[in-house]
């Protein structure tokens, strides 16, 4: 991979999740691409935040040791009470294991941005829906209000279920990323970061604190 590949990679993964281990660029993982990425900006001023599957203090400290400055976590925030994600999209992160990276949804207000969705059936009935096809001439699905603006939510649409959604919720997009497998309970969010801290300090201090 070269420089720009590296950077574009960075961006991608800041973009929900770990598009480049589906093999978009190079099957790179965070676990390769992040000190290469740190090594890459060594000589600049420039703070890493690793993101994209962490989910834990084992991912939070592991970022760290591969030369993260700080990590940045999606899904699991996603999965807690304050998250304004519907009841039944929040349910849906605790029942599926598996995500795919996909353009699927979207495409018309956001082309050539592939994100990280939850493999429900509807996305794996349609997930070979044609590439000259978008959202645009779907049917309405259903309906949200963002930021206190009412909206259709059309079929194939990158608008997911929030609190004040309803419709057809098991055919809308659900962002997840890679780690959704390994959140097993919504939690306050305040409650996700005190086991982070606490426990990557306990994980450092059995691991490392000998060394
Ligand atoms: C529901 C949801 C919406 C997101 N929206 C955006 C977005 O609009 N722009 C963006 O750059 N990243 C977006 N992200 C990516 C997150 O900022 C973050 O990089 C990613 O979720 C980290 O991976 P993780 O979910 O595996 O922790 C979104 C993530 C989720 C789960």
């Amino acid at each position: 991979m070269n420089h720009i590949e590296v950077l574009k990679a960075v961006r991608l993964r800041s973009n929900c999740s770990s598009g480049i281990l589906d093999g978009f660029l190079l099957q790179d993982g965070l676990i390769s691409l992040l000190p290469r990425v740190v090594d890459l900006v060594s000589d600049c001023d420039i703070t890493v935040i690793a993101a994209g599957g962490i989910v834990d203090a084992r991912g939070y400290v592991a970022a760290l040791i591969l030369g993260a400055h700080g990590v940045c976590l999606g899904t699991r925030f996603l999965a807690t009470h304050e998250s304004f994600a519907h009841p039944y999209y929040k349910q849906k992160l605790l029942e599926y294991n598996e995500t795919n990276y996909t353009n699927v949804f979207g495409r018309s207000r956001w082309p050539g941005a592939p994100h990280r969705v939850l493999r429900t059936p509807f996305y794996t009935e349609w997930r070979h829906f044609p590439d000259d096809e978008n959202e645009e001439n779907q049917p309405v699905i259903g309906h949200s209000v963002i930021h206190g603006v009412p909206k259709e939510i059309h079929r194939f649409a990158g608008t997911i279920p929030n609190a004040t959604t309803t419709g057809d919720l098991d055919c809308m997009v659900m962002y997840a990323g890679e780690g959704v497998g390994m959140i097993k309970e919504i939690l306050p969010a305040a409650e996700v970061l005190r086991k982070l801290i606490e426990e990557a300090q306990q994980i450092i201090q059995q691991k490392f604190s000998h060394v």
